[in-house]
């Protein structure tokens, strides 16, 4: 299992129950690498989402306690359900993809975490743990340096160095 997220310069991930930037290639990233895959999502994400509406193309898990049972997704309510249902049901792989207590959650579990970092102060109200001051994460890689919608991206690899099983 694996953690993707974008964070800006503070390891900010959103604001206001939304995105804090609109960044076509790092949507293309994300879209590439998920398709065909699981994702692992809380409620507050999905109800994010244009419409409300799960993620196509992907098998979603959604954990919430107030979203009903619905043919789009497959909605958890406890954690014991969520680690059921990545062990039972997952297609492919799975990528934790959100927000905020989800990656908390589930972080420990996660070999490696695919940060797109944004050389950008966002704003944000929502953050992700910053990885660089956990020494249980290393830096593994990070790409060139791309510009997209005006701002400056880096895609990076950090590896979980104690990762547990579900
Ligand atoms: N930058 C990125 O890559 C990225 C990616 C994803 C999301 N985000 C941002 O992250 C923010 C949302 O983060 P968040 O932490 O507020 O929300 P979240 O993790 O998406 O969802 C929280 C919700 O998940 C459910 N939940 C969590 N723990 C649970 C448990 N133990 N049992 C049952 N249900 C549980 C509850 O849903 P119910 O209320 O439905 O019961 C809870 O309100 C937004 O700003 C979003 O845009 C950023």
């Amino acid at each position: 299992m694996k953690a993707i997220v974008h964070v800006d310069k503070n390891w900010g991930i959103g604001r206001g129950n939304s995105l804090m930037f609109r960044l076509p290639a790092d949507m293309k990233f994300f879209r590439q690498t998920t398709t065909g895959n699981t994702v692992v999502i809380g409620g507050n994400t999905l109800r994010s989402f244009p419409g409300g509406l799960p993620l196509k193309d992907r098998l979603n898990i959604v954990l919430s306690k107030n979203i009903e049972d619905r043919q789009d997704c497959i909605v958890v309510r406890s954690e014991s359900q969520l680690f059921d249902a990545i062990k039972r049901r997952a297609a492919g792989e799975v990528y934790v993809a959100g927000g905020a207590s989800i990656y908390k959650l589930l972080l420990p579990y996660c070999e490696s975490v695919l940060v797109t970092k944004v050389d950008a102060d966002g704003g944000a109200d929502t953050f992700f743990p910053d990885l660089d001051a956990d020494n249980g994460f290393a830096l593994e890689s990070c790409g060139d340096d791309i510009v997209t919608n005006g701002f400056t991206i880096r895609m990076c690899v950090y590896r979980n160095l104690f990762p547990k099983q579900i």
